[in-house]
């Protein structure tokens, strides 16, 4: 098959389109057509090492995202069959086939093509469970989302509209329609105006500012987080998807601070499809770029101003 490897940790550069093994599923996993890989911080983060070390040479095929069909079942999958439309996280998703467990994936909204539905697993999943998991969120409560424009950012804002929060959104300027229209019911330009000047009293923090695409922003990043605490009601929490927030910077401000790690699960990716079936939620894509175009993808993504998703297009 044709897939997308790095044989080295680098910059875009190392990025190869070349021929690579089809992977061969175990008992309890599917083999995918892959359609669509979306394309996550994550994935730059580990091609350039900061992530993972392997001894080099390696090979290692980079993606998370997938949408595509079951092309083979292994013998103890029950709940899938040759030809299902799938979406969910499977490493090595930068190819034309994946192989991963069954259990990681669930049926692809039916109203979304491959490619919306490829921009949607590992960010409606990191956001559901920095906000429902770990923020417990719930109905009439305050959310503010750090990056709300971002991949991650897109989903969390419709997510907790859905659950009937309200919802302060930080972006720049240039995002403000976008997010007013995806249901942010106060926005912020994070270049003009210090959010903690005119948010108080919330519920929840959900710190999204993308981390390690430059010094810039990443100075930026780090303290948007310090100056999140003040914003949050006593015993309120901070839900950091990029850094272990301090618990003693917590305690001091009389708050929780939590960092998650999204994990793969396909009941909530089923209720997740269920909610963009029912028209609550909607993948925005950036970009789509094809298989072969990775390295421009990597290097649109870095740029850390990504609104809503870069897509690959594995299937013309
Ligand atoms: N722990 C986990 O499980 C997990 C899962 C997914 C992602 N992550 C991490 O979460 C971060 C975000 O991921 P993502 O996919 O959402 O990234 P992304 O789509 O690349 O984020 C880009 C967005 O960040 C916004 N942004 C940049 N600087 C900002 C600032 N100072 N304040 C507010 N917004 C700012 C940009 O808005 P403007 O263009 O308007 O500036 C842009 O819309 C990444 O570091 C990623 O590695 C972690």
């Amino acid at each position: 098959m044709k897939a997308v490897r790095i044989h080295k940790y680098g910059g875009p550069e190392v990025l190869k389109y070349e021929d690579a093994p089809r992977p061969e599923p175990g008992e309890d996993d599917l083999l995918i057509r892959v359609h669509a890989a979306g394309v996550n911080p994550a994935d730059w983060q580990i091609r350039s090492g900061k992530r993972t070390v392997l001894e080099e040479p390696f090979s290692l095929i980079p993606g998370f995202d997938v949408s595509g069909v079951v092309e083979a079942t292994g013998s103890g999958v029950t709940h899938f069959q040759v030809g299902d439309a799938v979406y969910g996280m499977l490493p090595g998703a930068y190819a034309e086939y994946v192989a991963g467990p069954a259990a990681s994936v669930a049926h692809k909204p039916r109203c979304l093509d491959h490619i919306h539905a490829a921009a949607m697993p590992a960010v409606a999943l990191t956001a559901w469970q920095a906000l429902f998991d770990a923020g417990e969120l719930s109905a009439g409560q305050t959310v503010l989302i750090q990056a709300a424009a971002g991949g991650v950012g897109h989903i969390a804002v419709q997510l907790a509209k859905w659950a009937g929060a309200r919802v302060i959104g930080t972006a720049s300027g240039r995002n403000e329609d976008f997010l007013r229209k995806i249901g942010v019911d106060e926005f912020i330009d994070y270049r003009t105006r210090r959010f903690e000047d005119v948010v108080r009293d919330v519920d929840v923090v959900l710190d999204a500012v993308v981390r390690d695409a430059d010094e810039a922003i990443d100075a930026l990043a780090g303290e948007t987080l310090e100056r999140s605490w003040s914003v949050l009601k006593k015993n309120g929490v901070l839900v950091s998807i990029c850094t272990r927030p301090s618990s003693e910077t917590a305690a001091a401000h009389g708050v929780r601070g939590k960092y998650i790690l999204a994990q793969s699960n396909a009941a909530q990716l089923t209720e997740i499809a269920g909610l963009v079936d029912a028209g609550h939620v909607k993948p925005t894509i950036d970009t789509v770029l094809g298989l072969k175009d990775a390295r421009k993808a990597h290097e649109l993504s870095q740029t850390g101003h990504t609104r809503g998703k870069i897509v690959l297009r594995v299937v013309e």
